[in-house]
């Protein structure tokens, strides 16, 4: 593989170390990867994405009308469906503001992506050193920042409640298929990223912690950890110095 140039390669590591990202010796040694605000934020928007999806389906189907009864009844779900849609959009505006550059595209991305039967069959020898993120949960990242901006224009559009005058009733009906197919969508990327928090060991507490360890981070972002370690050496070595 061809080298990245070095201005290129400067600026992949300043956007893949995020403030907070850090390493803590122990036993095992562990590595800070989101500080409390960030998962707080990170547990609202997947709360407000659940009541979504079951406040949603309930809407959509008749069959599944029977789950407005969590939200007290259909009248209540249908007034109560949107504004949970604006929580979501400004809770994962600002997830958005903190987690998109280093869930910017590059060159390793290809690679990544070029060897996904490596990635099912978790042959991870076979495939390249990854920084903080690697492709599959860039295209989480890049498809839920698409598919939300897609349901809250479109929810807007739908809003009868205030927005019905100002729209026109075929702008309705192309937006009403449009947020059912986002959601639709959106309810997938949702469950794989779940099944892969699960299915990679040691994840989930990345979220629920907010460290991994220093183990897992050599296993699956061994980029990140590398340059963590060496911010740290250059770290001490400006402690020495002063
Ligand atoms: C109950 C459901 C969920 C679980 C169990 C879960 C679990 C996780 C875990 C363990 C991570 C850390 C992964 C890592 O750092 O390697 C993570 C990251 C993340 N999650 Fe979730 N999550 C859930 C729902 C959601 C929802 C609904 C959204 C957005 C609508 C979301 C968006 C994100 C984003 C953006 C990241 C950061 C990864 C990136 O930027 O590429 N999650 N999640």
């Amino acid at each position: 593989m061809t080298q990245a140039p070095e201005g290129d390669r400067r600026l992949e590591k300043e956007r893949m170390i995020q403030p907070g990202d850090a390493i803590r010796p122990g036993h095992p040694p562990t590595v800070s990867r989101y500080g409390p605000l960030v998962r707080a934020n990170h547990w609202f928007t997947a709360l407000c994405l659940i009541t979504l999806a079951v406040s949603g389906m309930a809407l959509f189907t008749p069959s599944l009308y029977f789950l407005t009864g969590l939200f007290g009844g259909g009248q209540n779900t249908r007034a109560f469906h949107p504004w949970v849609g604006v929580a979501l959009f400004f809770s994962f505006a600002a997830l958005f503001v903190q987690l998109w550059r280093a869930n910017l595209p590059n060159k390793t991305d290809v690679v990544w992506l070029s060897r996904f039967k490596d990635v099912l069959s978790g042959n991870e020898d076979a495939l390249p050193e990854i920084g903080k993120y690697n492709a599959g949960q860039k295209f989480v990242f890049w498809g839920m920042s698409g598919l939300i901006l897609v349901l809250i224009v479109t929810g807007i559009v739908i809003w009868q409640e205030y927005f019905a005058v100002y729209t026109a009733i075929e702008a309705q009906r192309v937006a009403a298929l449009a947020h059912a197919f986002a959601a639709v969508i959106i309810i997938l990327i949702w469950i794989a990223h779940v099944y892969a928090s699960i299915w990679i060991q040691g994840t989930m507490r990345a979220m629920t912690r907010g460290s991994v360890t220093a183990g897992w981070a050599y296993r699956h972002h061994r980029k990140w950890l590398k340059e963590l370690v060496s911010l740290r050496r250059k770290g001490s070595r400006q402690n020495a110095a002063e």
